[in-house]
């Protein structure tokens, strides 16, 4: 969503600012702004559109030398993208960035125009600015007057603010939207997420809730609401520059489908004793019902969880959109679990969801990729994916280390509840850590054949995704993936339901994707493929080896992806259905090729943002 960036220190503070929105921009954005202070009070600029136009307007009238100031890119909530609602949103005493959402800011209009201010724009920011500028015209204190505003505020806020009267600090506050302080060579910043503070340190600081901090050239300072100063501890990020760089691929999504096999390896590594997974720190008795909870991509890996928890260990598990969760009314007992899915950690939805869930008083358990992040850091219990930062808003290796942890608990809970011998549950637990990644590299070593298959859907307008059991959860995520990068509408849909209506849809126009890589239902499925191919649909098959063989006659279609299949000689069966790892690299492969040949910007789709920190 938005992002923050603010620099106090020895170097001239613009180009810091520009660098750090610039590492921010893969958070979805439809404005940018900075302001700095100066000799001369506070200069803002603004722009609407990307970062190059902001640069533009700067280069047209340059400001003057400072160093000191804050930056922020925006993703449009509370009014369209224009110059006049970018942030940041400046008074005579001050400026100030925002990422989040204040729920009450008409109430504060309503309030601060008794006072005579007037407003301008169409955001709920503005309000903000303007009720800490009228309490610093009471208090003249900038720490007072931020912690004033704040304890009228409702919502999620992360700000940064800077003061005419104050020259070289910046003051910051934040509550349920993340934003770190951290100290470099020359100076000391403050930002939204990591990247932008990568290329000058390491070490950072996590501002707490309702915490004011101050910074400048010099140092870092940190005040609860009663003004006593706070030591917090500094963190380390774990990850280096390169890592948040495309290092030569020419996406960061490309890059970050081919580091699935590392992060597998890595996720699945790290939870194993003595070759079985480990869970004894997370789970300590089987749940009754598993309630996974999560939203997009996250909530598709759910979907798989739930397929193969209920296969391999017959626990009940149910699905919930996590935006859908707390207004249902879910019926929730102690002795169940709620697990949050969340590779930012940071959903605003999966955050409300886990509260509900605590709320109600169910154990928590979050399956989460940053460290520290909101989710992780509330949850009862938390188990880390290591895939390591993700980038681009499509996601993409988070998902497939998702299903791993999903599929790693759900061979502990076989083998707990006495579904599965320990012999299966080994040979199962090696396919995961060792034949899943290679079978993962193959697929990526065919990108270049799934560009050319996926170039063929270049000016497709819609397309449907067919599939059954394990393969119907694939078609999800396949076609998520295509449509928020490539534009291109499509549905998934359960192959045997498409004939219930939907059907009256496929023409020779509207292509088809047909996922059939479980063998036990590929027979099925292909019924729904006869269905499709004699209404003219040309189709696309996503299969294997495997299932050809075991149809026994050649698949009705146009195209196909033969992805290998997943075997293991302890328990066969089971083991077929992680194919599922395979396949969906095939389906991002198709998904970001479809994109990359439309010529879109396929890291910063249009409307999208990485973590959507925002109800
Ligand atoms: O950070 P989270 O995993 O909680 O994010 C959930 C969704 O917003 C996210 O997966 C979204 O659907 C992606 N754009 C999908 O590629």
């Amino acid at each position: 969503m938005c992002g923050i960036i603010g620099y106090t220190g020895e170097d001239q503070a613009l180009p810091v600012l520009l660098k750090g929105l610039r590492a921010l921009e893969y958070r979805g954005y439809d404005s940018a702004g900075i302001a700095l202070c100066g000799g001369n009070g506070i200069t803002t600029v603004k722009a609407k559109g990307r970062i190059d136009l902001l640069e533009e307007k700067l280069k047209i009238s340059p400001p003057e030398p400072s160093f000191c100031g804050i930056g922020h890119t925006r993703w449009a909530t509370h009014g369209a993208p224009s110059d006049l609602n970018a942030h940041p949103h400046s008074t005579e005493n001050l400026s100030l960035v925002h990422n989040g959402i204040i729920e009450n800011y008409a109430e504060v209009e309503a309030m601060l125009k008794g006072f005579g201010y007037t407003f301008v724009s169409e955001t709920d920011t503005e309000a903000a600015a303007k009720l800490v500028d009228h309490f610093y015209k009471i208090t003249c204190d900038p720490v007072k007057s931020v912690f004033s505003a704040t304890g009228f505020l409702r919502g999620s806020f992360a700000f940064g603010v800077i003061f005419r009267d104050v020259p070289g600090k910046i003051y910051a506050v934040r509550r349920d939207s993340p934003l770190i302080v951290a100290r470099c060579n020359h100076g000391s910043l403050i930002a939204s997420d990591i990247p932008a503070i990568l290329p000058y340190t390491k070490k950072y600081f996590r501002l707490p809730e309702d915490t004011v901090a101050v910074i400048d050239e010099k140092s870092t300072e940190f005040f609860g609401r009663d003004g006593k100063k706070l030591s917090l501890p500094e963190e380390t990020v774990d990850w280096s520059v390169s890592e948040a760089q495309k290092s030569g691929y020419p996406h960061f999504m490309l890059k970050e489908i081919c580091e699935e096999p590392e992060a597998l390896r890595k996720t699945v590594g790290a939870r194993l004793v003595d070759s079985l997974p480990d869970f004894k720190d997370i789970i300590d008795r089987i749940p009754e019902r598993i309630h996974i909870v999560a939203c997009g991509t996250a909530m598709h890996a759910g979907l798989i969880g739930k397929t193969l928890i209920e296969m391999f260990a017959r626990v009940p598990t149910e699905v919930c959109i996590a935006s859908e969760f707390r207004y249902r009314d879910p019926i929730l007992h102690g002795n169940e679990l709620v697990l949050l899915l969340s590779q930012s950690g940071e959903t605003a939805d999966t955050l409300a969801a886990l509260r509900h869930a605590k709320a109600a008083g169910v154990p928590t358990l979050a399956i989460v990729n940053v460290i520290g992040s909101s989710v992780a850091r509330e949850a009862d219990r938390v188990l880390y994916t290591l895939a390591g930062p993700e980038i681009a808003v499509a996601s993409t290796k988070a998902y497939s280390v998702q299903c791993a942890c999903l599929a790693l608990m759900a061979i502990d809970l076989a083998l707990k509840n006495g579904r599965m011998t320990e012999k299966e549950a080994r040979g199962l637990t090696e396919t995961l850590l060792t034949s899943v990644p290679e079978a993962v590299g193959k697929v990526i070593g065919m990108s270049e054949k799934i560009k050319v298959l996926a170039n063929e859907f270049t000016d497709t307008e819609h397309l449907f995704y067919i599939g059954r059991g394990i393969d119907c959860d694939l078609c999800a995520e396949g076609s998520l993936k295509l449509k928020e990068i490539s534009y291109i509408h499509s549905e998934a849909y359960a192959a045997g339901e498409l004939k219930h209506g939907t059907i009256s849809l496929v023409t020779d126009r509207v292509p088809v994707v047909a996922v059939m890589t479980d063998r036990s239902l590929a027979g099925k499925t292909l019924s729904g493929v006869r269905e499709v191919k004699s209404r003219g649909a040309h189709l696309l098959v996503l299969t294997t080896d495997g299932v050809k063989e075991s149809l026994g006659a050649p698949i009705p279609c146009d195209k196909t992806i033969t992805v290998p299949e997943i075997g293991c000689e302890d328990c066969p069966y089971l083991a077929r259905l992680l194919t599922l790892f395979p396949a969906v690299t095939a389906l991002q492969l198709f998904a970001y090729h479809a994109a990359a040949d439309r010529g879109l910007d396929v890291d910063k789709p249009r409307n999208l943002a990485k973590s959507v920190t925002v109800e």
